[in-house]
């Protein structure tokens, strides 16, 4: 077996979705340890306590340098090389969320079992849904009060149109969590809270009708769980691969991250059943990992955390051939011959050159300006990766220049900002400019870096937008009209395609209902 196959087989891109506090990071942690990535638990978490002193621009300036180490975190667990992308959830939630979930294979979609399915991950299901990747979801905080699990399954069904296979089944919860029966394998896992540490951790029972089911959790739970098991090996399908990977069907496994209770047998299901890297799609043809010849895409950029140094760090995610460090690439869009220094890999909180990489890889290159989110590297074909597009905002500021002399700066410093990917500028039809984000923070980022490194001063004034669409029909004369008549609702991206920026979702599925030849794109390429 070549050695690219070998390498490929055992790699696994993955990114988590979730709601601000169902218990990414904690998760995130645990898994990090099963790898052997990190020693002690808090090296995440530290990151995330900084994360609340959002007035603190300094503080913004330190994240920058902390969230490149953990944007990406590789481990590995029973020979798999893990890949796990960062989506930053809480304030600094913003367009690279989106956009990181086009570089992974599939998503792990966690839940606070006492909220149930909340905004966020519905807003970041429907990016993996754009690319039918596939979700394993994990239902955290069993051991506290939660809703019950049949209502959430059917939470999950309604609201992220999705079929659910329950693989496990809770016996319990809150404080009379007693662990949880595995639907596959007819295994109890018997949960130990805080320390009680005597007696077994799992048991492999013959059936669900097996007496010793009433010695290890009492009669009235095993009763319970007999009753839960038919009526839900009756409802639910039974775990089906392919309908898995094609993103139809979500394994749904319950826990607690925090205890690390189940954490093990999602990592188990993930190694066994996740994707490796997929085939993609390019403006020519499909690329497939197996390729001998690199190609590779660029996701995500990252400013440099010394202002004076305007370089940054573009992450590229590999989906074909091996990434050599001597070798020189061609950068597909401007058609240059470039040569990769100090390529870097990220290996937990660890950053370190590297000589190699391999499809599923993500890798920090070296960049003075020649990157932008969405080009593609390759080793001399020509041809560009789809499926990397922008998301539209949810968030609308005008710009306001406080100093005329500094004018040509805050352009300047507003254009490398948006191609960063930290927010999109729009132009009005009278030349005012916008900023659209899909985080808050994204605006105090802007208006501070502008002033550090461009010495730019501004002002950003509330716009009641809700949301930004591009507009695209085949009819150009009724797409001329829609824009005319809606003049101070309609501004042109970067590229000079129409937006229409809408005031409420009421109104904007009015415009949608109207003109039925105007398409309404929430994402644009
Ligand atoms: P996030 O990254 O998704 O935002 O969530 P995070 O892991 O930070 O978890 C949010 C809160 O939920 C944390 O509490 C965390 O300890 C708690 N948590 C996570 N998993 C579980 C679980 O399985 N059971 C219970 N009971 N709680 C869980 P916090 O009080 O906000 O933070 P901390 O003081 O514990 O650090």
């Amino acid at each position: 077996m070549s050695r690219l196959l070998t390498e490929l087989e055992r790699r696994r891109t993955f990114g988590i979705i979730s709601h601000p506090d169902a218990g990414k990071t904690t998760l995130t942690e645990k898994l990090l340890l099963f790898g052997g990535a990190i020693q002690v638990a808090g090296a995440v978490k530290a990151k995330k306590a900084s994360r609340h002193a959002t007035s603190d621009f300094m503080e913004i300036e330190r994240q920058r340098g902390i969230s490149v180490a953990t944007s990406v975190m590789g481990f590995e667990y029973n020979g798999i090389k893990i890949n796990l992308l960062d989506t930053p959830g809480h304030q600094d939630f913003c367009e690279d969320t989106y956009r990181t979930l086009t570089a992974v294979d599939s998503a792990l979609m966690v839940i606070d079992s006492s909220k149930g399915v909340e905004s966020q991950t519905y807003k970041l299901l429907e990016v993996c849904r754009m690319r039918h990747s596939p979700i394993m979801t994990f239902i955290n905080k069993m051991d506290r009060d939660g809703k019950p699990p049949i209502e959430l399954l059917d939470e999950i069904e309604d609201r992220l149109n999705m079929v659910v296979c329950p693989m496990s089944w809770p016996i319990g919860s809150g404080k009379l969590f007693k662990g949880v029966y595995s639907l596959v394998e007819n295994r109890l896992v018997l949960f130990k809270a805080h320390g009680k540490q005597d007696g077994p951790d799992s048991v492999i029972i013959e059936s669900i009708d097996d007496p010793r089911l009433d010695e290890l959790v009492g009669t009235v739970d095993a009763k319970q769980l007999r009753d839960d098991v038919m009526l839900v090996t009756g409802v639910y399908p039974p775990f089906d691969l392919m309908r898995y990977l094609s993103g139809e069907i979500t394994p749904v496994f319950f826990g607690s991250a925090l205890n690390n209770f189940g954490v093990r047998e999602i990592l188990d299901f993930f190694v066994a059943h996740a994707p490796g890297p997929k085939l993609r799609e390019s403006t020519t043809r499909d690329v497939r990992p197996i390729e001998e010849k690199f190609s590779g895409f660029v996701f995500k950029i990252h400013a440099n955390i010394d202002p004076k140094h305007r370089d940054r760090i573009a992450f590229l995610r590999i989906v074909s051939g091996v990434f050599e460090r001597s070798k020189r690439f061609l950068h597909v869009p401007s058609g240059r011959l470039i040569k990769c220094n100090n390529p870097t890999a990220f290996m937990a909180q660890d950053k370190s050159i590297i000589d190699e990489a391999f499809p599923g890889d993500i890798i920090g290159l070296h960049d003075t300006g020649t990157f932008k989110i969405g080009d593609t590297l390759t080793e001399g074909e020509v041809f560009s990766f789809k499926g990397i597009p922008s998301f539209s905002p949810e968030m609308f500021r005008y710009c306001v220049n406080l100093n005329p002399l500094k004018t040509k700066q805050l352009h300047k410093g507003l254009e490398q900002l948006c191609e960063e990917g930290v927010a999109q500028l729009f132009t009005m039809l009278d030349g005012r400019k916008i900023v659209g984000t899909v985080g808050a923070l994204q605006f105090e980022v802007i208006q501070y870096r502008l002033d550090n490194e461009y010495g730019a001063q501004s002002r950003f004034d509330a716009l009641d937008f809700v949301k930004a669409c591009w507009i695209r029909s085949e009819n150009t004369t009724k797409l001329a009209d829609f824009v005319r008549y809606r003049q101070s609702q309609v501004a042109q991206d970067k590229d000079g395609q129409y937006v229409y920026l809408a005031q409420t979702r009421w109104s904007l599925d009015r415009e949608v209902k109207e003109n039925p030849e105007i398409e309404f794109l929430t994402t644009s390429e």
